[in-house]
């Protein structure tokens, strides 16, 4: 059967660079057979982790949503900004809402085996390269398998063409692989 892949950026900004690298990765996954499925976590907000609103009304509607899309995907493609050195509030707060038990689910549903690929890119001199570091260790963490390769893309405001695909040929590429990559690597374990 097809893998499926869901991708997201960290970032609810419209105009969000990362946004443009993970749609890239994810026609890199495309290609490769997989079924992808892009979200934009502007269109699921959530409010900010507070264990006394969970103890009072489960997971809000957004986050359940987000957590059933998890569940029904085998790979993720997620491309990180980096705010002060680290991934974005709202990745983290995604992660530590999805993360959350529910009756009825494995620990962890939402992760524990996934294949991801994680990326970045920034208007700054490192790409975001500091973020996937803390990232990294934070999906490890909750049993989510993430490729050795990561791609950091500097001068984001610079290498995107106005059709969101990146300036340089090998760059675009090397991002398209971290789709290719997770979806070659689902197809094995199908
Ligand atoms: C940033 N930015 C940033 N960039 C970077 O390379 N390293 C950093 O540590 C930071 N820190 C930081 C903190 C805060 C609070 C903001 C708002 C921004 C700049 C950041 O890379 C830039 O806004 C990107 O455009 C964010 O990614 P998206 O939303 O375009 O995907």
């Amino acid at each position: 059967n097809t893998p499926k892949i869901l991708a997201f950026a960290g970032s609810t900004r419209i105009d969000s660079y990362n946004k443009r690298l993970v749609k890239i990765a994810a026609a890199g996954a495309k290609a490769a057979g997989a079924e992808v499925t892009y979200i934009d976590l502007r269109n699921l907000p959530l409010p900010l982790y507070d264990e006394d609103l969970e103890a009072r009304d489960g997971l809000p509607a957004n986050a359940r949503t987000l957590k059933d899309l998890m569940i029904s995907h085998q790979g993720l493609l997620i491309a990180s900004p980096e705010y002060n050195s680290s991934l974005t509030a709202v990745l983290k707060n995604a992660i530590d809402w999805a993360s959350r038990p529910a009756p009825n689910e494995p620990p962890l549903a939402a992760f524990a085996g996934k294949v991801a690929a994680i990326m970045s890119t920034s208007p700054g001199g490192l790409g975001g390269l500091r973020g996937l570091v803390h990232l990294r260790s934070i999906l490890g963490n909750i049993k989510v398998l993430v490729l050795p390769d990561q791609v950091a893309v500097p001068n984001a405001d610079q290498v995107f063409n106005a059709d969101g695909s990146l300036k340089d040929p090998r760059q675009q590429e090397s991002v398209g692989n971290l789709g290719r990559t997770v979806a070659d690597i689902l197809f094995k374990l199908n």
